[in-house]
């Protein structure tokens, strides 16, 4: 009725960040900061969903008016599976970080992980990929989520390795139709010069190194680990002590993915720089 459409049209927007384990989440921040520089009206909550209800989670969200979510781990591909609408990125990630409620009821589901990525080596870290002799490493979700933006920028190559070559052999398969991308294991990496090296694995996470060989940084070369928040890993430890140049952590990502949803749910692009000085800093 016309009093309910009414309210809802003073009522805040609605978005969260739903996920499990969800308290160390960092996008209520970044968000909440989006917001306020843009003079958005609108809240952004963090959401614990049951492990065994994501589904029930998200509709009960839509059914109560919320407008979007983001989704992190490990909900991603549960949410590719729900979402009934996907961009070209989200499809092929076959994993979902972003979901927009539409108003005729449909579930747009994104994924903004590769295009965090691209914009902040172009942008932030003011390097190009065109042209660029570039290596993933890794196989699972995370590099799965990255590897049409990275191929769209047009790399000279793009290899990815994997300790599990077969992995990276089937996103060679998966990705072929959208650029030149080869897969294998790292040791076919040895005598091979690479401009920007991306640490897509989970090895941070439990200080180990992925087993590069030595001599793949070219002149110049960018170390980047997409984890964040563990400091020097042995991954950028090892790029520092082999020639690479310069050396990046996966904050620049998060903010930039981060951006990438808020400007489609908002149509207005946040400032990024001013949230990772921000993030540095607490
Ligand atoms: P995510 O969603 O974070 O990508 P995942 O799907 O479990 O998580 O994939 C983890 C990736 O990190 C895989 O590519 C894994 O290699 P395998 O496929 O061979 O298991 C990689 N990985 C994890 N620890 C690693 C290590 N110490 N060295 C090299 N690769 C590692």
């Amino acid at each position: 009725n016309s009093t309910s459409l009414k309210c809802e049209a003073f009522m805040t927007d609605r978005y969260a960040v739903v996920g499990n384990p969800i308290a160390h989440s960092k996008s209520p921040l970044i968000h909440a900061e989006f917001a306020r520089q843009t003079n958005q009206d609108m809240a952004y909550a963090a959401m614990l969903a049951p492990l065994e209800d994501f589904a029930g989670t998200v509709k009960k969200f839509q059914a109560e008016g919320g407008k979007g979510l983001n989704v992190t781990v490990p909900f991603k591909q549960e949410a590719w599976k729900l979402a009934t609408l996907l961009t070209d990125r989200a499809r092929l990630a076959e994993a979902v970080n972003t979901l927009k409620f539409e108003p005729d009821g449909t579930i747009l589901g994104d994924n903004t992980d590769g295009a965090g990525l691209t914009r902040d080596i172009r942008e932030n870290l003011a390097i190009s990929l065109a042209g660029k002799r570039v290596l993933l490493m890794g196989a699972g979700g995370a590099a799965r989520g990255v590897l049409l933006p990275l191929l769209l920028q047009k790399p000279e190559r793009l290899i990815i390795a994997n300790r599990t070559p077969k992995k990276a052999i089937e996103l060679e398969r998966h990705f072929a139709a959208y650029g030149r991308v080869e897969g294998g294991d790292y040791a076919r990496l040895a005598g091979s010069l690479f401009d920007i090296v991306i640490n897509a694995t989970s090895s941070s996470l439990s200080n180990a190194l992925p087993p590069l060989p030595q001599g793949v940084f070219a002149p110049g070369a960018l170390a980047y680990d997409m984890m964040y928040g563990k400091g020097l890993t042995p991954f950028l430890q090892f790029a520092r002590d082999n020639g690479a140049a310069q050396m990046a952590d996966g904050l620049g990502m998060l903010v930039e993915q981060a951006a990438e949803s808020f400007f489609l749910w908002r149509g207005v692009r946040p400032q990024t720089l001013s949230v990772m000085s921000l993030l540095k800093s607490c």
